[in-house]
């Protein structure tokens, strides 16, 4: 089944310095209270979103992103979908960067396979060059 916007309005939280992963933990803590997710899911949503904040702006650099929130629903589920995108260098294999300890920054490489594992769905959209987008998914149970 299709996955249809709730309501027209979105959250957009730019992703520039450390200081804003502290508005896009914020917010995504708002939107999955709104969505009726458990405190459990509501943790998983916002832990997996630092992390893919916080590759933003190691990877991204000055380049800068965003993240852009919303509610979304599909048949009789209510979720929140969270996009982060930026117009980083790009991510040249998107499916070596999603196994566990892929790291080409030396560090432990779980960013993106554990923020896989915290929520419903995770779709990457790379190219080298080309920037990332990053969209997670997480349904209400
Ligand atoms: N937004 C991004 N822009 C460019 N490359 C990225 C981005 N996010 C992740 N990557 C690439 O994917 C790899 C894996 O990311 P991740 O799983 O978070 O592990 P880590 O950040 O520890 O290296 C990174 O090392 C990097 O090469
Ligand atoms: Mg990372």
């Amino acid at each position: 089944m299709a996955t249809e916007l709730v309501e027209p309005t979105e959250v957009v939280v730019p992703i520039d310095s450390e200081a804003d992963l502290i508005q896009v933990r914020r917010v995504l803590r708002t939107e999955a209270v709104r969505a009726g997710l458990s405190l459990v899911d509501q943790t998983k949503l916002v832990t997996a979103g630092s992390e893919l904040a916080r590759n933003i702006l190691i990877y991204a650099g000055d380049a800068g992103g965003e993240l852009r929130v919303e509610q979304v629903r599909s048949g009789d589920r209510q979720g929140v979908r969270a996009t982060f995108s930026d117009n980083g260098p790009g991510i040249e294999d998107v499916e070596a960067a999603l196994t566990d300890g892929f790291s080409t920054n030396g560090s432990l490489g779980l960013g993106l396979p554990g923020s896989r594992r915290l929520v419903d769905d995770l779709s990457i959209r790379s190219a080298k060059g080309a920037g990332t987008t990053v969209v997670i998914v997480k349904w209400r149970r």
